[in-house]
Order: C-alpha cells, then sequence, then structure tokens
C-alpha cells in the first residue's frame, strides 16, 4: 500500500507522511493469510539458510501482538503446520520488542544448557487491527515476519549481552482498548474505532528516543564495548525521525544504521528481523562484526541485544 493510496482514504500527503516519518510504502497481507502462515514462511527460509531441520528445533517463541487466536498462541499453530513436534512452542507479547524478547529468552534458555537450537521469530498482521480512518495510526503500519535461530557456539560469536524493560504506567500512550475481557468487542466500539490500535505518537516518539538509546547504551557498556566498535545497529523501524535521534545520541553515523521502512513502514515486532535479514542479505554484516538491534513498543516496553556475528 502506497502513500498515494492513503491520499485517496483520509486527510494526508505523501509529502508529510515521508517527511513525518520515512515511509513511503508497506506490505498488507491478503485475506487469508494470518500471522502463523507468515511465520512458517520465515522459520523455513531461517531453518534452511542455518541448514537445520524441523526436527532439531527445540524452542520457537513468537513475537506478536496479532496472533491468530487468543488462544492457543500463534506459536502452537506454527508448530504444527511445520511438525516441530520436539519443541515447546510460545507467544511473546512485547509489541514492537517481541522480537528482542525472544532472542534474549532464546540466548538465556540456551546458556542454561535447556535448549539448543531455538527459533526466535517477529510476526504481525497489524493491517488487522489498524483504524483506516484514523490518519494518525493508519499510515504507519504494515505486514510482516522474520525469523532467527539460534543456537549454541563457543567461537565467542552470538549474543553477547541483551538487556529488557517496560514501564506498564504508560500503557495508554499505545494500545488497544478492546477485545480482552475489560471491554470485549461490542458493535459500539468496532463502529468507533476503538477496537483498533490508538495511539499518541509525540509521547511515545519522546519515550522511545530516550529508551531506545539507554537500551543501546547499556548492552555496549555491559559487553565492555564503545558505540565506535558497533559495526551496524538495527533499529526498531517506526519512524526515521526516531531512529536519526537514535544515531545522535549513540554517536554513531547513520553510515552505520540500516533503515528499510521506507518499504515496509512499521511491522512492529517483525521490524527488527527483517531489517536484520535485510542487511545480511545486502552483505552489510560480516563475521565478526558486532551488530547492535534496539526496539520500543507498546506497553511500553523497550530492549536491545548486541550480537558478534
Ligand atoms: N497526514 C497528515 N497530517 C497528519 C497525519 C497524517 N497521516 N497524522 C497526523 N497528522 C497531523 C495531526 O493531526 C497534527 O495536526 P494538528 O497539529 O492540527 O493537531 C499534526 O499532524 C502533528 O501531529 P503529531 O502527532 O504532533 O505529529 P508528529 O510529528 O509527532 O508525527 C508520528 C506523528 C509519525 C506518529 C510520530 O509521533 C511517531 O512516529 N511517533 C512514534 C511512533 C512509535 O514509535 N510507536 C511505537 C511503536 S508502534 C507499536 O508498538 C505497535
Amino acid at each position: 500500500m502506497t502513500n498515494a493510496d492513503f491520499e485517496k482514504i483520509v486527510d494526508t500527503t505523501d509529502e508529510w507522511i515521508v517527511t513525518r516519518t520515512g515511509i513511503r510504502e508497506r506490505r498488507i497481507a491478503e485475506n487469508g493469510t494470518h500471522g502463523s502462515d507468515m511465520t512458517v514462511q520465515a522459520c523455513r527460509s531461517a531453518l534452511e539458510m542455518a541448514q537445520c531441520s524441523a526436527d532439531e528445533v527445540e524452542l520457537l517463541i513468537v513475537g506478536t501482538v496479532t496472533p491468530d487466536y487468543l488462544l492457543p498462541s500463534t506459536a502452537c499453530v506454527v508448530q504444527e503446520k511445520m511438525g516441530l513436534h520436539n519443541a515447546v512452542a510460545f507467544d511473546v507479547s512485547a509489541a514492537c520488542a517481541g522480537f528482542l524478547n525472544g532472542v534474549a529468552i532464546g540466548a538465556s534458555f540456551i546458556k542454561t544448557g535447556a535448549y539448543k537450537n531455538v527459533l526466535a521469530v517477529g510476526v504481525e498482521k497489524l493491517s488487522a487491527f489498524t483504524n483506516y480512518k484514523d490518519r494518525n495510526t493508519c499510515v504507519l503500519f504494515g505486514d510482516a515476519a522474520g525469523a532467527a535461530l539460534l543456537a549454541p557456539d563457543d567461537s565467542g560469536h552470538g549474543v553477547v549481552s541483551t538487556f529488557l524493560k517496560s514501564d506498564g504506567r504508560l500503557r495508554p500512550l499505545l494500545w488497544s482498548r478492546t477485545g480482552g475481557t475489560v471491554n470485549p468487542y461490542t458493535p459500539e466500539f468496532i463502529f468507533d474505532g476503538t477496537d483498533k490500535i490508538m495511539m499518541n505518537g509525540s509521547e511515545v516518539f519522546k519515550v522511545a528516543v530516550r529508551e531506545m538509546s539507554n537500551a543501546a547504551l547499556k548492552v555496549v557498556a555491559d559487553a565492555g564495548l564503545q558505540p565506535s566498535d558497533i559495526s551496524l545497529v538495527i533499529p526498531h523501524q517506526a519512524n526515521i525521525r526516531i531512529i536519526e535521534a537514535l544515531a545522535k545520541r549513540l554517536h554513531v553515523g547513520m553510515d552505520r544504521v540500516f533503515m528499510n521502512i521506507e518499504k515496509y513502514g512499521n511491522t512492529s515486532a517483525a521490524s527488527v528481523p527483517l531489517a536484520l535479514d535485510e542487511a545480511n542479505r545486502q552483505g552489510k554484516i560480516r563475521p565478526g562484526d558486532y551488530v547492535l538491534m534496539v526496539a520500543f513498543g507498546g506497553g511500553l516496553i523497550w530492549g536491545a541485544a548486541l550480537v558478534k556475528w
């Protein structure tokens, strides 16, 4: 869906969207394609790349706030679709930080020896929860999935440090009011659009810049490194201005920051793995590079992970 498509349905312009967000296009899943379907595709690609069979996967963590069902988890649906019969599968509800929560949990389990091959996924079908009458939010979101396989490695490569944090006091800044037990769906909510995502964009913006910077600096310091040691920053793709402000605070040039927001918009939990995969396929990450991933989302919740490639 292009910015021109949005000019036809809400009071907006390509110029406003590009200058305020950096977004030009987003991908919208077709009817009948759900988060589990996108996850299966992403996981199959990841397993193929890692030359790992479905039988060898011991843990599947799916970061999503747009699940196929309230019950069971999207992870269990994916487990069945892919035949991951030797795994335990569960979802993590951490909005845009969903993938990094999965990476941190997976890396911790690997460290304890509990599991070997862990699939960490970020997937969203945000189009199903977007109010296409609200110009404040509808131009921002897209659908996507990304996956990574984590496995033990004794050569010093892999997840070096992680940090996760949330502040539930700030949850009204970005939320979906209905659909749970507090406010079950009613025709009124669906009519006025409050069954969809609601956001105070400018307030979220400020917290995002501050906390993404803090989280990024913490994982770098915990690893005994400096921001100058980072080869590539892979930030959550929410807004080009947030990413530029983050780079400034980290004293990292934009040539060391990966961006693909222009093509996909904000895909919440999928955004970091999507960007990581594109950066890798474009040859922007070399063995031994330190890659810093950082994300922020509804909860509010945020986190970072530093990886030695
Ligand atoms: N087209 C034209 N005008 C618009 C549009 C639009 N699509 N959307 C908002 N406006 C208007 C507003 O109505 C407002 O008009 P007013 O001054 O007459 O009231 C004006 O533009 C400015 O609005 P702001 O909200 O102040 O605009 P801002 O510069 O903050 O940009 C944005 C808005 C892009 C949403 C920005 O605040 C942002 O990116 N916030 C962070 C989003 C984020 O990171 N979310 C977290 C992750 S999402 C997740 O977890 C699922």
